[in-house]
């Protein structure tokens, strides 16, 4: 049988899955790629740090020349993660006439159009399936069996991490931190978690699926986004008291105005396929004008459901598949975008608030008062009773809203926040309706 000699480039959570998959599955890669991925070199920073993983003599080396000189090497897997130095060595690569598989999606958000343009003007193929969905076979779904239909929106939970925190916070009683350091130490978490937990991660992943569904051309750093500080603990206890719990979900929804494109942390009612994705599994729910709504769901961190999908592309690229895909997606080419952005304050949507206000008489009225100025018609309101021993004439008022424009939302809860009746926190979270 034919190799084809691959290479992995950084040997951190990911890269150490893949070398796992290639040195112990062999023959079943081989079987469904009609070739031997045959793993020629591996590049680390820091040779002497322990990989949990025994590789043959001659392979581990902190000299990339060593990949980037030898023309028999076919296939880098690049799995450095964030920009620098991951995009001069994505370029290396390509100009050395390899073709890449990479789960970066930072760094296909930011630098895209740069690296897919050089890779077709040289004629070679970057494949990005782990980049988005960890193990969900999400990318090809969208880019090869949606294709005979027009996509009319993307709903999913597309970051690990932080679907873990919230899972063990709501589940566990965890509090926050503690459930960041889990997530870290079980190799969910990006090197600075920041981009895990603020919404940055999840849209730039909304960024390159938004790209591959509607052709819409969108830097990430115009997604609306916000992350776990825009909600509490409380806030999850309150939400299941309503009958729903709170995922950081990301959007993105064909209106007539245009595409409506955010990540924010929202209300999904219990029982709701979405609603039920636990600990650091990933979902999307995809609906097309055809086939009507599918649910994907499945390990959206982690070592080994990564590296299945990194080494899938690795068979695809061999195999001259990711070639054939390559081509026709034109991803990041420098066609119109298909569909213009819908701006934020545009959307709409039914909206959770929580307030902590003083348990007086009036202050309801000027709430509700506020609101109503504002056009937002309330669905219910509820007042807790006391939580704080400091302040015990401070209460939780919950309110739940029918559907509003999110900028008449945001105008009603900054004057509400203003009022001298009401404590600074302050908390407005979209409810998602519907059947997903
Ligand atoms: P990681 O554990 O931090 O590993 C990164 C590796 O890159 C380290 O082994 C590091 O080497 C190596 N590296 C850094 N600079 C290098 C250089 N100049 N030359 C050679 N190697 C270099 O990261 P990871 O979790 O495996 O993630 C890798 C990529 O996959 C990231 O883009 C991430 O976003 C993406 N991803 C991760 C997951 C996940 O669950 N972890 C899931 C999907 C996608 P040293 O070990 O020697 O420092
Ligand atoms: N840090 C990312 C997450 C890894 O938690 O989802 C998968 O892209």
């Amino acid at each position: 049988m034919e190799k084809t000699r691959v290479a992995i480039v950084g040997m951190g959570t990911v890269g150490t899955g893949v070398a796992r998959l290639l040195l112990d599955h062999g023959d079943r890669l081989a079987r469904h790629a009609g070739r031997i991925l045959w793993l020629e070199k591996a590049t680390v920073r820091d040779l002497t740090k322990d990989r949990q993983i025994e590789l043959p003599s001659g392979i581990l080396t902190d000299d990339l020349k060593l990949v980037l000189d030898d023309p028999k090497i076919e296939v880098v897997a690049l799995l450095v993660g964030g920009l620098e130095p991951a995009r001069t060595i994505m370029l290396q690569i390509l100009e050395s006439g390899k073709d890449v598989v990479t789960a970066n999606k930072a760094l296909l958000a930011e630098h895209g159009e740069e690296l897919f343009d050089r890779a077709r003007a040289l004629g070679r193929t970057i494949a990005f399936e782990a980049s988005v969905g960890g193990g969900i076979p999400i990318i090809a779904n969208i880019s090869q069996c949606f294709s005979a239909n027009q996509i009319l929106s993307l709903r999913g939970i597309l970051n690990g991490t932080s679907n873990y925190i919230i899972s063990q916070m709501d589940e566990q009683g965890a509090d926050y931190a503690t459930a960041l350091k889990n997530a870290q130490a079980l190799g969910y978490a990006e090197a600075d978690p920041t981009m895990d937990v603020d919404g940055s991660d999840a849209a730039q992943k909304l960024a390159i699926l938004a790209h591959l569904a509607f052709g819409v051309r969108v830097r990430w750093r115009e997604i609306y986004r916000r992350g776990l500080e825009a909600f509490h603990l409380a806030d999850l206890q309150y939400a299941a008291e309503l009958g729903y719990r709170i995922k950081l979900i990301a959007t993105a929804q064909l209106r007539d105005g245009g595409l409506e494109l955010h990540v924010s942390p929202t209300l999904i009612r219990k029982g709701r396929p979405l609603a039920e994705v636990r600990g650091a599994y990933n979902a999307v729910t995809v609906v097309g004008d055809a086939v009507g709504d599918m649910f994907f769901h499945g390990q959206g961190a982690g070592q080994m459901p990564t590296a299945s999908a990194v080494v899938a592309d690795m068979i695809d690229t061999a195999s001259g598949r990711t070639d054939i895909t390559f081509r026709r997606l034109e991803l990041w080419s420098d066609r119109e975008s298909k569909v213009e952005l819908l701006p934020y304050e545009q959307t709409t949507s039914r909206y959770y608030m929580r307030f902590f206000v003083a348990d007086e008489p009036g202050v309801l009225s000027q709430i509700t008062g506020i609101l109503g100025k504002h056009g937002i018609s309330i669905a219910s309101i509820i007042q807790h009773e006391p939580t704080s021993e400091k302040h015990p004439r401070q209460v939780p008022l919950v309110i739940m809203s029918h559907e509003a424009k999110e900028k008449a939302a945001t105008a009603a809860n900054e004057e509400i926040r203003k009022l001298s009746s009401v404590g600074d926190e302050c908390v407005k979270l979209r409810v998602a309706e519907g059947s997903k």
